[in-house]
């Protein structure tokens, strides 16, 4: 596999912790510049002053909230200064407010979950491709969820914008190709504070031996697959979901936890 990213330049959203820092520095590690951004700047400047030091690449940090069209065009128009290019787009912040049937939802919570997990990335990428990816080519990678292919008795509204993200990768692939691939990634259960809920206290091992590969995820396991997307050797694949779950989605009894 191409593990190269020499002179390619990529945002991650959500990029201090977890999935989407991992992320950030499997990139790095690859030799991409990269540009983290997540609403907490001492979190981003501790990721960004780690990842630099592990990978020695260049690394740097906006602070911003993912859904603030202000933050989008800081955080853009910084990345274009600092580095000249916009690359790779990795539209990985969400949220997941509400846990309950969708029956009962507040329509606020419900309406803070599509503009955090569906519009915001959508936003993104208009932002990427009228500054830099329309004229220079691009490739986008939004992180969804195996939650997007079944119900879920307390998920259902997290999993409903997870599924609308992977339409919008499909439609979006249609429209911004041949110069622009998007695809998105499925995790299954991730070791994540995103999931703590769903594996400490011992919940994560009943939900691991339902994955026919018996572990739950490690970020890596997405960090990967995302390198594996930005790179050339994905380069005749685009309007993807990309599962990466252990299997649970093909196991014996699908797990009903998971993000
Ligand atoms: N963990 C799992 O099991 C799992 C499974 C399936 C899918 N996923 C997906 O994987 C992605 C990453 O999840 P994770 O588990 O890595 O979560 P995490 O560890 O909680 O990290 C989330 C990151 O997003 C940032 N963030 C959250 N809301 C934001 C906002 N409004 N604006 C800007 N940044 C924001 C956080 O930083 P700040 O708090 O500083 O903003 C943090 O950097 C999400 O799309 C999630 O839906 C996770």
């Amino acid at each position: 596999m191409d593990r190269n990213l020499e002179g390619k330049v990529a945002i991650v959203t959500g990029g201090s912790r977890g999935i989407g820092r991992s992320i950030a520095q499997t990139m790095s590690q690859a030799g991409a510049r990269v540009m983290i951004t997540s609403r907490k700047a001492d979190a981003c400047e501790e990721a960004a002053e780690a990842i630099t030091k592990e990978t020695g690449g260049e690394v740097t940090y906006v602070p911003g909230n993912v859904g603030r069209s202000e933050d989008i065009e800081r955080v853009i128009g910084t990345t274009l200064e600092s580095f000249g290019a916009i690359d790779i787009l990795v539209n990985n912040a969400a949220t997941n407010p509400y846990a309950g049937p969708v029956i009962d939802v507040d329509l606020p919570r419900w309406g803070k979950t599509f503009d955090v997990n569906v519009t915001a990335p959508l936003a993104w990428v208009q932002a990427c491709w009228n500054a830099y990816m329309k004229e220079n080519g691009g490739n986008i990678i939004n992180i969804s969820s195996v939650g997007a292919f079944s119900t879920n008795a307390i998920l259902g509204v997290y999993d409903i914008t997870k599924s609308a993200l992977i339409h919008l990768t499909q439609q979006l692939s249609a429209e911004l190709g041949p110069n622009t691939r998007v695809n998105a990634i499925c995790p299954g259960l991730i070791k994540t504070d995103f999931a703590r809920v769903l594996w400490e206290e011992g919940r994560g091992d009943q939900v691991a031996q339902m994955y026919p590969l018996k572990r739950l995820g490690e970020v890596e396991d997405i960090a990967e697959a995302a390198l594996f997307l930005a790179t050339e050797s994905s380069s005749w694949i685009t309007g993807q979901a990309i599962i990466v779950d252990g299997g649970g989605l093909s196991g014996f009894g699908t797990p009903s936890v998971s993000l």
